[in-house]
């Protein structure tokens, strides 16, 4: 039996494969129906993760939108929303950001060894901070996520946190979402960085399916054989 949770990575990239724009300006790569499905993939889930760059730039509230879904939830003994999961290396993030700010669910941030002190001063009021080791090593944040309780786990980004979680054999199911435009701009964050992933022109990932949703496409890649036992073809 894993002693990891499932984990899904999902994320949304232009044509030319950039997560957002080389400005501070937010980015629309989604469709409201796709919001949608992101909303039904996340109520299915018992935590959301996002690296400490995407709330300092995208402030998000990662919580359910639909009240069916969040009543389904609780119905099943669950809070209203997924527990929200960050790492940082510090205490660069703000209490007040809406991560930590919005919803009745617990927050829990894994902070490298060196930065914890800081991190506790600073966050320890409104969450729950982990040593995560120097640097935050994904296995052990996996395997301590899964002790907690968290057996399906979504990663929503960035790049950073994309390209660790890849490139350590930690995800057992990518839904990438192609939004119908370039960015063209190297200063934008690419969906991953350098690495040395798992798939490769030799070892291709599954293509496990293909749907249109609008002007958007959903590829889902099957990255593991628990995927396969999760039923998605
Ligand atoms: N299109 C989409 O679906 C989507 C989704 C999410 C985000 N985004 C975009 O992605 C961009 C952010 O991506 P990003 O790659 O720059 O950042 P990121 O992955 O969101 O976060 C990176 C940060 O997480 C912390 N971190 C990650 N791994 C760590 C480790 N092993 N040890 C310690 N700390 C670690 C560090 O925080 P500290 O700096 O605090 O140490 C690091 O700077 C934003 O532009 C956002 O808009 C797009």
């Amino acid at each position: 039996m894993s002693e990891r949770p499932y984990i899904v990575l999902s994320c949304s990239m232009s044509i030319d494969g950039y997560l957002s724009g080389a400005t501070d300006e937010r980015l629309v790569l989604s469709n409201a129906d796709d919001l949608d499905r992101v909303d039904a993939v996340r109520a299915g889930c018992d935590a959301i993760l996002v690296g400490a760059a995407t709330i300092r730039r995208d402030n998000p509230r990662l919580l359910i939108r639909s009240a069916d879904r969040r009543a389904a939830r609780e119905a099943r003994g669950c809070p209203p929303s997924p527990v929200k999961v960050t790492m940082t290396s510090g205490a660069g993030l703000d209490p007040c950001a809406d991560f930590f700010a919005t919803g009745d669910v617990e927050k829990i941030v894994y902070c490298s060894s060196a930065g914890l002190d800081d991190a506790v001063a600073r966050l320890g009021a409104v969450a729950t901070i982990v040593d995560g080791g120097d640097p935050i090593d994904i296995g052990r944040l996996a395997k301590d996520l899964y002790s907690r309780g968290i057996a399906r786990l979504m990663v929503e980004g960035g790049g950073s946190v994309h390209t660790q979680f890849l490139t350590a054999g930690l995800a057992d199911e990518l839904q990438l979402v192609v939004a119908p435009f370039f960015v063209g701009d190297r200063r934008a964050r690419r969906f991953v960085g350098d690495g040395e992933f798992p798939w490769n022109p030799g070892t291709r990932a599954r293509l496990a399916a293909v749907r249109q949703i609008g002007d958007v496409v959903l590829l889902r890649y099957a990255l593991s054989p628990r995927c396969a036992a999760e039923g998605v073809s």
